[in-house]
């Protein structure tokens, strides 16, 4: 049987990241095999595209072009096969960042950003998208607590991650049965207790 693909989106900040290493874990007690990625990477050359996206200045549709470069890769050599085996693939961001963070952040047409889309991935959707929410400046808090250094889009100013969140939040309204919105204000314990009842629903 195929498996399922599952993404987690939402602003630099938001807490994907932390939980899905919980989530897989879930997963894998559910029997599930999980396959475990990341965009921009997820491949050895999707890597070599990530390092340039997060470091080198670029036009915003050459921004675009790189990310759908490495998803493409992304989908034809990782996460296709995987689910055609049967395996869970959770991917850390997806196509639903491109309209946000180019669409939003940068301010690129929307229509770009959708016909690249169907250009690449003719149709290819997750399963299931969940959307880590959370209020900019929290978000800008808790990113300062970690301690690294800010790669080039987490050195934006703030009203960068407000177009980010907000085309976030118009995709999950536009696809309401795909993209559910998880509150990150919310403690993890009560995260995890609406995150367990939703996989367990497509499970
Ligand atoms: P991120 O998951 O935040 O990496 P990390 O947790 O290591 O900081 O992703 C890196 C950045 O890439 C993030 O700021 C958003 C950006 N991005 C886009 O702008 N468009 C895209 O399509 C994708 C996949 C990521």
């Amino acid at each position: 049987m195929r498996g399922k693909f599952i993404t987690l989106e939402g602003i630099d900040g938001a807490g994907k990241s932390t939980h899905l290493a919980w989530l897989a874990e879930f997963l894998r007690r559910q029997g599930k095999d999980v396959v475990s990625t990341r965009e921009p990477g997820g491949t050895p050359l999707g890597e070599k595209l990530r390092a340039l996206l997060l470091s080198e200045d670029m036009h915003p549709e050459t921004e675009t072009l790189l990310m759908f470069a490495a998803r493409k890769e992304h989908v034809v050599k990782v996460i296709e096969p995987a689910l055609a085996a049967g395996k869970w693939v959770m991917s850390d961001r997806f196509s639903d960042a491109s309209y946000a963070y180019q669409g939003g952040g940068r301010g690129l047409a929307t229509e770009k950003v959708a016909t690249l889309e169907d250009w690449t991935l003719a149709g290819f959707r997750p399963d299931l998208t969940l959307l880590f929410d959370l209020p900019t400046a929290t978000a800008g808090m808790r990113l300062a607590g970690t301690g690294q250094a800010p790669d080039r889009f987490e050195l934006e100013a703030g009203g960068f991650f407000e177009r980010v969140r907000q085309a976030y939040l118009d995709r999950a309204r536009q696809e309401p049965r795909r993209i559910m919105i998880v509150d990150s204000t919310n403690n993890i314990e009560d995260i995890h207790r609406i995150l367990e009842i939703r996989l367990l629903s497509i499970c």
